[in-house]
């Protein structure tokens, strides 16, 4: 079963694969209208479940608009209204839906979740984030990066802030796609360090800078995100807050990277806490780029899972 659960789960060909692939289901849009069809109907008459656990905007929207982009149809659950979210099994659930719908994308609080859901279906399952990792997200990541600047492979790629869901796939992806990787933040929100020795092990140089201005030197990418995730507790964010404001994107911290580097932030933001409005806003910002992206990376991943 082509399930697509995490970066590091699914093969370097396959990934790149994929990124390709986005490339062209991209270019074959060709500035055509949001609701016309592509030419390609890879799930046509496949019904695609998209379950949410947490809110969402991005994954929601772009899940729902490519699915049916490719001749499919969706129906968006939430956790709470369904079952699950009152004492059935995951196990269960996930045979349940496989004897209705063709696909299943969950967004969800526990990995363990995840992966019961993956090892009870009949039919494919993508992540589409967990409080540990977020790869639909690095996918449209890798595919903004590319698009602007070519190749990512042997590239600096800074993380300053949190570490979180989403910088654990950008290290899962360091290990894949064969590019540097600097975490910048405060001791105690550490990555697990798992990740990191993941990522070093496939080959990954993966450092630990403590001082922002010194990790982002010379950087070809800088990124940063919320510093209080859907998963953390409200309680946490004066002391998360005091915690990150020196790893705060702004222009003097940019000025550290090189001229050309690009500027990340999956969204949603806190405008002026993780960066400010000057570098969201500035020339070297992608941010929206990346946001357009998770549509045509999900259709490749969602075509691929489809295969076999
Ligand atoms: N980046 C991202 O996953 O956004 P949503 O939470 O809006 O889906
Ligand atoms: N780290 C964030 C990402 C949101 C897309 C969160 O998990 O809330």
């Amino acid at each position: 079963m082509n399930h697509f659960l995490d970066i590091n789960k699914t093969s370097v060909e396959e990934l790149r694969g994929m990124i390709d692939s986005a490339k062209a289901i991209k270019s074959a849009r060709n500035g055509r209208p949001k609701g016309a069809l592509d030419d390609d109907q890879p799930l046509k008459d496949h019904m695609v479940a998209l379950i949410f656990e947490k809110p969402s905007t991005r994954t929601r929207v772009s899940f729902d608009v490519g699915v049916r982009q490719m001749g499919g149809q969706t129906m968006v659950l939430s956790g709470s209204e369904m079952q699950l979210g009152h004492g059935e099994t995951v196990a269960d659930t996930a045979r349940v839906l496989s004897r209705y719908v063709d696909m299943i994308m969950i967004r969800t609080f526990e990995e363990a979740t995840l992966l019961e859901m993956a090892e009870h279906a009949t039919v494919p399952v993508i992540n589409g984030l967990t409080n540990r990792t977020h790869p639909c997200q690095i996918m449209a990541d890798i595919l903004t990066y590319e698009e602007h600047r070519g190749p990512i492979a042997g590239k600096k790629v800074v993380w300053c802030g949190d570490g979180n869901n989403v910088f654990a796939s950008f290290a899962h992806a360091a290990g894949q796609f064969g590019f540097d990787l600097t975490f910048s933040g405060p001791e105690p929100l550490d990555p697990e360090m798992g990740f990191v020795e993941e990522a070093r092990a496939k080959g990954a140089s993966v450092d630990i800078e403590r001082d922002p201005a010194k990790a982002v030197h010379e950087a070809d990418l800088v990124v940063t995100d919320t510093w209080v995730s859907m998963h953390d507790a409200p309680s946490a964010r004066e002391r998360r807050h005091n915690q990150l404001r020196p790893y705060q994107v702004n222009a003097e911290l940019m000025a550290h990277a090189k001229d050309d580097a690009l500027f990340m932030h999956c969204l949603p933001a806190h405008r002026n806490e993780e960066a400010t409005n000057v570098v969201m806003d500035g020339p070297n910002s992608v941010i929206f780029d990346e946001a357009e992206n998770r549509l045509h990376a999900q259709k490749a991943v969602m075509k691929w899972a489809l295969q076999r």
